[in-house]
């Protein structure tokens, strides 16, 4: 294997990299970034990578969530709030279901980048660029919105370093207090059209944290029981900008994209010779790797080899993303061959981007029961074959938006123009979120 840097990547096939016009503005930008302080620490990168190993041992359960796209204009304390409260609240129900500690890596603060399936859209006979994530151009339908601007990548980074800085008070300061999430998730209960299919287990965890009190275990003298560990996450595609917030650790002296905890390779992205892989095989984060349909087992097996080749445990998370109808019939292949070449990886399963439809109302959207189906398959697969299910990973939303159909609520087709409010994709709301929280942790419970 050929030496890696920062920049190896620029030698290989690169895919998904929009067409700056001003390359000279793109190197001065790429200059500033290089100088701005890091968004996140080499030791804490280090620190998901060993609760990430214990996931990959069945000794823990990764919930990774968030926005699709995080957006300027959608840039609200509350939203950063309300999706962290949502991801909690989630976390200390799969925590009582698994009865194990939940790893909360949010797709925020810096989840800005997407990759697009066409390089230009069309409406109305006009032909512009399509939209990749406002840290590339704007959404807007118009030729100036749409020409990438490399300045978008110092708006992106401020926001990612606001954005964090609130998560970072927020998981310290008193609102990761597990007694007051638990009293959410009763609020929530009591309000769901299906309340008495979630009360059980919320009084459950009741008269848990009930028992804990009891023993003297509380807030003033537990810190797990006051505070939280939260990570970042984000997919490695624009790589100039990953590039630039690569730093070389101090105390190590390897290489960490400090622009996230982990950073993961889209399903667009992942092909043996591309740039993506070049790049996120020389740092030292935990990474994830997408697996959809078209995964290959063997071309998994060396993709695996190449971003992992001491074959750490907890270095790489595969995020399987078949769909509902799909992923009967090509995961356990891929399951099959990792678990037989003895590869150390964590599992998990992103039910959204194998399960997008197109509403008969035009939008793009996915159904709460198409995402619970491929949760519960991949559950079975994985007790099928004796592996563990390590995870899961959301496309969702403290807000109440209507961008999915189905739920307890009951969103229909008809209600998805009420708040579509997503720069991409379908995103569940807090309340669906929630919802598949709870089965999911039935399912966890059984599986035990
Ligand atoms: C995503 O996670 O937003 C995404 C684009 O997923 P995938 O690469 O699996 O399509
Ligand atoms: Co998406």
């Amino acid at each position: 294997m050929t030496t890696w840097t920062p920049a190896s990547w620029r030698e290989k096939t690169i895919r998904q990299l929009p067409q700056y016009k001003d390359q000279q503005a793109l190197a001065d930008v790429e200059s500033q970034l290089a100088l701005l302080p890091p968004l996140v620490f080499a030791g804490e990168a280090r620190q998901l990578k060993s609760e990430l190993a214990k996931v990959s041992r069945g000794e823990a359960f990764l919930l990774q969530g968030g926005d699709c796209a995080e957006s300027f204009s959608e840039f609200h304390s509350n939203h950063i709030r309300d999706t962290f409260m949502a991801l909690l609240q989630m976390a200390v129900v799969l925590t009582f279901g698994g009865q194990s500690p939940v790893v909360k890596v949010g797709r925020i603060a810096g989840q800005f980048a997407k990759p697009r399936s066409a390089d230009d859209e069309t409406i109305d006979g006009i032909t512009l660029p399509s939209y990749r994530g406002d840290i590339i151009n704007d959404i807007q339908f118009t030729a100036e919105s749409r020409e990438p601007n490399p300045e978008r990548m110092l708006k992106a980074y401020h926001q990612s370093a606001s954005t964090l800085n609130l998560i970072r008070a927020f998981a310290q300061g008193g609102l990761a207090d597990l007694h007051q999430v638990h009293q959410w998730n009763q609020n929530f209960v009591a309000e769901s059209p299906q309340s008495e299919r979630y009360q059980t287990l919320a009084d459950q965890i009741d008269e848990a944290l009930a028992f804990m009190s009891a023993c003297g275990i509380n807030p003033g003298n537990t810190p797990h029981i006051r505070e939280t560990q939260f990570y970042t996450s984000h997919e490695a595609l624009l790589l100039p900008y990953e590039q630039a917030l690569t730093r070389r650790d101090s105390l190590t002296g390897d290489w960490y994209d400090c622009a996230a905890h982990m950073l993961w390779i889209g399903d667009r992205t992942r092909q043996l010779d591309s740039a993506h892989i070049e790049f996120c095989r020389g740092i030292k984060n935990p990474l994830g790797l997408k697996a959809g349909p078209s995964t290959d087992p063997d071309d998994l097996i060396r993709l695996i080899d190449i971003l992992n080749p001491e074959n750490e445990a907890g270095r790489l998370n595969l995020i399987v993303r078949m769909g509902a109808d799909n992923i009967a019939e090509h995961f356990p292949a891929l399951l099959q061959r990792v678990k037989a070449e003895g590869r150390n990886v964590v599992w998990s399963s992103d039910p959204m981007h194998g399960n997008t439809i197109k509403a008969s109302t035009g939008y793009k959207t996915r159904s709460v029961d198409a995402i619970l189906s491929e949760v519960k398959d991949f559950f079975a697969i994985h007790k099928a074959e004796g592996t563990y299910a390590g995870g899961v990973h959301f496309e969702m939303t403290g807000r109440n938006v209507t961008e999915c159909i189905g739920g307890a609520f009951q969103i229909s087709e008809t209600d998805l123009a009420d708040r579509y409010h997503t720069h991409c994709d379908p995103r569940l709301n807090a309340n669906q979120a929630l919802e598949l929280a709870f089965l999911i942790a039935d399912a966890l419970k059984s599986a035990r």
